[in-house]
């Protein structure tokens, strides 16, 4: 496996590829990379001759007091489990090479809507971030298609919101999240936690199943599954961030008869974690 660090160096590799005729596609990652990360390279090598993985801990989507100084850096051993899983290119540039007027000087690109909804209202400025770094990669590789983690299900949405918006050609595919035998979704994040917060963290999964459970035996009343599925939270340790039950397509509170998905984030010591459940 290639890894390249500059811009130029990909544009020359992805056009080597690109002029025989090979299928691209791109896992963008932040690195620290778990089982979840390479169930998305096994996903795109499933739907591409070449796979491109990039790794870049993306400033413009971390909030002035959060993570980014913190964010585990572990290239090495990124590299070595990329190598074994087949994937043939890894792109891993520097900060100044992705923003190289600096980020303040970074055009921006805004989904409106989705963006401002949970994980958005808790992390203003968050899903900006997001967007514009991957807006610039696909712009960087320009790939047949990229994957993406349906654990960070409202990611997804921005992502092909803003494809659909800007016109971008590029398939977007959502692979099912990797979890820990315990339930737990796996995340770089969970590296921040105790043995004891480790132990506790598989509830934000198990509120979710009981909440679903509640919701396929024909309970209706969203609000007050919401609202006991946040006390069993708070009991189990966690402070409240968001706990809802929206449309699947609009992500905006549901109606009995929609497909559904729940959506939740909660704090647990240093960590906030994710997670949801499609009903
Ligand atoms: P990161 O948190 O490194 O995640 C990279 C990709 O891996 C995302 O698509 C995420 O949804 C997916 N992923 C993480 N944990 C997963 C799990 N347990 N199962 C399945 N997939 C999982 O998400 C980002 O980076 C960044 O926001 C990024 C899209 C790279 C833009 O900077």
């Amino acid at each position: 496996m290639q890894t390249l660090h500059t811009l130029a160096e990909l544009r020359a590799a992805v056009q080597q590829h690109r002029r025989n005729g090979k299928r691209i596609a791109l896992v963008p990652t932040m690195g620290n990379l778990h089982r979840g990360h390479l169930r998305l390279v096994k996903t795109a090598l499933q739907h591409a001759d070449i796979v491109i993985t990039s790794i870049f801990v993306n400033p413009l989507q971390f909030g002035a007091n959060e993570d980014l100084d913190s964010y585990p850096r572990t290239l090495a051993e990124d590299q070595q489990q990329l190598a074994a899983e087949g994937c043939h290119l890894l792109f891993a540039p520097s900060v100044a090479e992705v923003y190289p007027d600096g980020q303040d000087a970074q055009t921006l690109v805004e989904v409106p809507g989705l963006s401002d909804l949970y994980c958005g209202a808790s992390r203003p400025g968050h899903f900006r971030g997001v967007s514009t770094v991957v807006c610039k990669l696909f712009n960087m590789v320009q790939p047949d298609v990229a994957v993406f983690g349906l654990k960070d299900y409202q990611q997804v949405a921005v992502i092909r919101k803003m494809v659909r918006d800007l016109c971008i050609p590029v398939e977007i595919i959502g692979v099912p999240t990797e979890r820990a035998d315990s339930g737990l979704a796996l995340s770089s994040r969970n590296g921040y936690l105790s043995a004891e917060e480790l132990a506790r963290a598989p509830a934000l999964q198990r509120v979710l199943q009981q909440v679903a459970s509640a919701v396929r035996g024909g309970e209706q009343n969203f609000d007050l599954l919401e609202q006991q599925a946040q006390a069993e939270l708070e009991a189990a340790g966690f402070s409240r961030d968001y706990f809802r039950i929206v449309n699947r397509y609009t992500l905006l509170p549901a109606e009995p008869n929609d497909d559904k998905v729940i959506l939740a984030a909660a704090r647990l010591g240093p960590a906030r974690l994710i997670d949801n459940l499609e009903i």
